[in-house]
């Protein structure tokens, strides 16, 4: 039997839960549930280095997700050069004075002080793409939406984030970007479309609160709107 078509584990005894089958202990889940609330997107990384082991293994979690047709179109480009990083860099740093640019008064100051991206320190850096062309899934379910493979890439980068975040590091996602120039620049294939640029690092610090909720620009909401049809 292939080791993945294991039969779901019955409890043992003298288990004190009465688990439905298939489900995970309390415990798990109580620290599943404390993995999720202390994802944080990153941007103030140490310089230390990631050791590759730790970042494949974190990476593997990417091959987990699930995606339109089983269709996997997530692609990775690596950024390790001082010249990809530099155009990296520098595009962010135009698209971040363009966006200054569109607030003003309060808001701008306070954009202004924000940090948007970890792109100077992080010790690990990928620009993550969708292949719109990928013929894998034979277009099962892309063909009315085919917006579904980049979301399928999303699902890909979320496994990888919480991955990461188990193992104390952080990700931060950065999407202040040009990508059209970023993809020229990287010489990205043709029909990949860029889904963010990702640093990777061990996180300043850790926080059950988003970065942005501190600086005083968004709150999460207290709850989560449902209508009902
Ligand atoms: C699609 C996407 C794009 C994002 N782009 C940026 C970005 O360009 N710069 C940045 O600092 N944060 C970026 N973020 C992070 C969000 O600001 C962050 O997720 C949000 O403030 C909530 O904080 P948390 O992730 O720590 O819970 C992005 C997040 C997502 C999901």
């Amino acid at each position: 039997m292939d080791a993945r078509d294991q039969p779901q584990a019955e409890p043992q005894k003298g288990q004190k839960e009465d688990l439905p089958k298939g489900a995970f202990p309390e415990e798990f889940r109580a620290q599943l549930d404390l993995l999720m609330r202390l994802r944080r997107d990153v941007r103030r990384f140490r310089r230390d280095p990631v050791d590759e082991a730790v970042l494949a293994r974190c990476l593997s979690a990417i091959q987990l997700a699930p995606s339109v047709g089983l269709s996997e179109p997530w692609r990775i480009l690596r950024i390790d050069s001082d010249a990809a990083r530099d155009a990296a860099l520098k595009n962010f740093q135009t698209a971040n004075a363009e966006a200054l640019a569109g607030y003003s008064g309060e808001q701008a100051s306070l954009y202004a002080g924000l940090k948007l991206s970890g792109m100077q320190e992080a010790p690990v850096q990928l620009a993550i793409y969708c292949d719109d062309e990928t013929n894998q899934g034979h277009g099962l379910g892309a063909a009315t939406m085919p917006e579904m493979r980049r979301y399928s890439v999303v699902t890909a980068i979320t496994l990888f984030w919480l991955a990461l975040r188990g193992e104390g590091l952080g990700l931060g996602w950065v999407s202040v970007l040009d990508p059209d120039q970023l993809s020229r620049d990287l010489q990205a294939p043709e029909g990949w479309q860029l889904i963010g640029y990702f640093c990777i690092g061990w996180p300043e610090k850790t926080s059950e609160t988003p970065e942005l909720e501190l600086k005083g620009w968004e709150s999460r909401q207290a709850d989560l709107p449902i209508e009902t049809r």
